[in-house]
């Protein structure tokens, strides 16, 4: 089941395409990564999948449902906490959940509770009584979490919300988002935290209003380095040659190997050396970050 398909989505502003003929398909269950530098129309996608702004062109659906044609419908299905935060400042943290729960058609009494349940979970509910406009920037994202939630959504749609966050809150924040995962939520995300991004189990990397990449942290990064890399320390030469063997360059006294598949090639790589009479002191996968596979992406 998809919980997100876009077909050739596109929106402009006047002459400018913020969002160019994007098919994203997300499954449901899954944490999704929408990354990209500033400007890239990662906000502008999630507006249109939630139903926000009208697309220019393509079609959105979530977990089936045209959020063009059936907004009302699909909008029941959708959480979304913008990127800036857009709650009653001069309401207090507790009447801003409920009023949002009133919005979506919960009873008073089943408002009350739905806030208590929030408000606890994301360690609010001490500050209940606090004006939204006093609190600090890690509990304004943690009070737009708890509203993006209260009509139990099936999707989320996170739109940076650990921007300005600090890093055990934002530790924190990962382990919420694991949990909603477990319970069954389908997320979308974006975050400018390359760490971060290594959590989502698929990632899309838009640039300029395109998806230009898109993967498992791990298929990006093997695409952007053209495969893995292995770093081997040995004394003597290290010479390979073998078709799946793309290149061997000598760093700081280390050779490093690019190869098609780590975890079948190391093996191979310890008996070919050792037979080369060569002593091997340590081969094993070097980690390539996210940052670094995304800088390639982008230089293209
Ligand atoms: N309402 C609008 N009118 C005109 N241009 C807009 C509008 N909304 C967004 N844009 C432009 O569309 C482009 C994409 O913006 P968007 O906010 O989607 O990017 P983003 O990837 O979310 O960036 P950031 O990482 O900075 O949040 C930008 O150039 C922006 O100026
Ligand atoms: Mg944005």
């Amino acid at each position: 089941m998809l919980a997100i398909e876009t077909v050739e989505l596109t929106k402009a502003f006047g002459d400018f395409v913020a969002v160019n003929g994007i098919n994203l398909k997300v499954k449901a269950g899954e944490n999704f990564g929408l990354l990209g530098p500033n400007g890239a129309g990662k906000t502008t996608t999630i507006r249109m999948i939630a139903g926000l702004i009208k697309p220019s062109r393509g079609s959105v659906r979530v977990f089936g449902i045209d959020v063009t044609r059936e907004r009302r419908e699909a909008l029941k299905l959708i959480g979304y906490m913008p990127q800036k935060f857009s709650l009653y400042e001069d309401l207090t943290v507790e009447e801003n959940v409920i009023l949002y729960a009133r919005l979506f058609g919960l009873s008073r009494a089943e408002a009350k509770e739905r806030a208590r349940e929030l408000l606890k979970r994301f360690l609010l509910w001490e500050f209940r009584n606090r004006l939204a406009g006093k609190l600090s920037g890690g509990m304004k994202q943690r009070l737009a979490l708890s509203v993006s939630l209260v009509h139990d959504p099936r999707l989320l749609m996170l739109d940076e919300p650990t921007a300005g966050v600090d890093p055990p809150l934002r530790r924190k924040f990962w382990e919420f988002f694991r949990e909603l995962n477990k319970e069954g939520k389908t997320i979308l995300i974006t975050t400018h935290y390359m760490d971060e991004a290594e959590n989502c189990n698929r990632l899309a990397l838009m640039s300029r209003g395109r998806i230009i990449a898109e993967g498992t942290p791990r298929e990006i990064k093997r695409r952007a380095i053209g495969g893995d890399l292995v770093e081997i320390i040995a004394e003597g030469h290290v010479r390979l040659r073998a078709e799946w063997v793309k290149s061997v360059e000598k760093r700081d006294g280390r050779f490093l190997a690019l190869v098609d598949d780590a975890a079948v090639r190391i093996p191979q790589i310890i008996r070919e050396l050792e037979g080369q009479g060569v002593k091997v002191i340590s081969v094993a996968p070097m980690f390539v970050s996210l940052e670094e596979a995304f800088i390639r992406f982008l230089g293209d």
